[in-house]
């Protein structure tokens, strides 16, 4: 606390992001990483961005970025918004788009980012309860709202829901905005893009930090119709005009562009989380089924928070939520198989 600090300062309740320890040696399961990082080509791209032209802004529209996810998808540049990581995308899509006077609606076990923003922006939110098995029931959200956000996969069960359902829920609220983040659609949801010709209050929001392992180069987007686009751009073009550095464009195009790299790894990481929810179920884990690259499990009769001491005191990182609903629990971020296979004999250790 200072006297220095703005009213809203006080009042902040930050969001808390998992660790990254500059420990050698530690089996970083924690923060939803991808173990196999990013195409070769898009490091090449950033060396090779990497001269003089560093002196000169970035394109403050991301064109070329733009333009390459919109071909992707059969729709127009001017449908695409990007940001630096989708957690900036996201607080635009909150300030611009989710703050009406009816509360915003998103389910209570959730990314814990979305309160935060809430709190930042004076938004009036209601948690909408997950049911015992901590699944999103989209009945629930036929209710008055000012909006809806809602991840599918949703973090951090990694539970996703069928397309059908999600399309229910944007068509039963044709004059509120329906956010869908699919920060973990790649590995294994049904995306909703294809449905934004049909939808003009659906905006979609996709990241490169999990399926592209880029999370350290900060490259988020959005996608819908013009209309919810322009309101992203009005809040950005106020706040930051260039969000996405000359190496992060370079980098992310190059990225989006190798289909085999990406097609290739995504079904490495699904294979191994199979693997791994295998195995802690043989080891009396209840794991929840899981559409991301993390899984959600919990051992009848032992303490998440003493699991994850435990875990960590043999440098191993997971991540606990100390949330009544979430702390039985671990996520697990999916490492490669020999990551996992540490982790298995860790948790075998520690479990007796
Ligand atoms: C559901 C969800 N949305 C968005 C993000 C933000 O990702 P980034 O800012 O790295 O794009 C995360 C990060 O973990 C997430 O879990």
């Amino acid at each position: 606390m200072s006297q220095f600090w703005s009213p809203i300062v006080q009042s902040l309740r930050p969001y808390m992001a998992g660790e990254q320890p500059a420990i050698s040696g530690l089996i970083k399961l924690n923060t939803n990483e991808n173990p196999y990082g990013p195409s070769p080509k898009a490091l090449a791209a950033i060396a090779a961005a990497t001269d003089d032209t560093l002196r000169l802004y970035p394109d403050p529209s991301a064109l070329r970025l733009r333009q390459a996810i919109a071909a992707r998808h059969g729709l127009d540049v001017g449908d695409v918004f990007a940001g630096n990581g989708s957690d900036e995308v996201l607080a635009h899509v909150f300030q611009g788009l989710l703050n009406h006077d009816a509360p915003l609606l998103f389910p209570d076990v959730t990314y814990s980012f979305y309160p935060t923003y809430c709190r930042l922006y004076g938004i009036d939110f209601r948690a909408v309860p997950v049911d015992e098995n901590l699944q999103v029931r989209i009945a629930d959200y036929g209710q008055d709202c000012g909006a809806i956000i809602l991840p599918n996969p949703n973090g951090p069960t990694g539970i996703a829901r069928p397309l059908s359902e999600i399309e229910a829920l944007i068509g039963g609220h044709p004059d509120r905005p329906v956010v869908i983040d699919e920060a973990y659609v790649d590995f294994g949801g049904e995306s909703a893009v294809p449905l934004i010709k049909k939808y003009p209050n659906l905006l979609v929001v996709q990241t490169f930090s999990k399926s592209r392992g880029l999370a350290g180069l900060r490259v988020g987007f959005a996608m819908g119709q013009r209309p919810l686009i322009e309101a992203l751009e009005r809040v950005k073009d106020s706040f930051n005009s260039y969000p996405l550095n000359r190496l992060a464009l370079a980098g992310a195009v190059a990225s989006w562009e190798d289909e085999d790299w990406f097609e290739r790894h995504r079904a490495l990481l699904m294979a191994s989380r199979e693997r791994l929810a295998l195995e802690l179920k043989g080891l009396g884990f209840v794991v929840l089924e899981s559409a991301a690259n993390f899984v959600f499990a919990r051992h009848p009769g032992r303490d998440g928070a003493a699991l994850a001491l435990a875990l960590r005191s043999r440098a191993i990182l997971v991540r606990h939520f100390p949330a009544e609903r979430t702390r039985d629990f671990l996520r697990i971020s999916i490492g490669t198989d020999a990551e996992c296979d540490r982790l298995v004999e860790a948790l075998r250790e520690i479990l007796g």
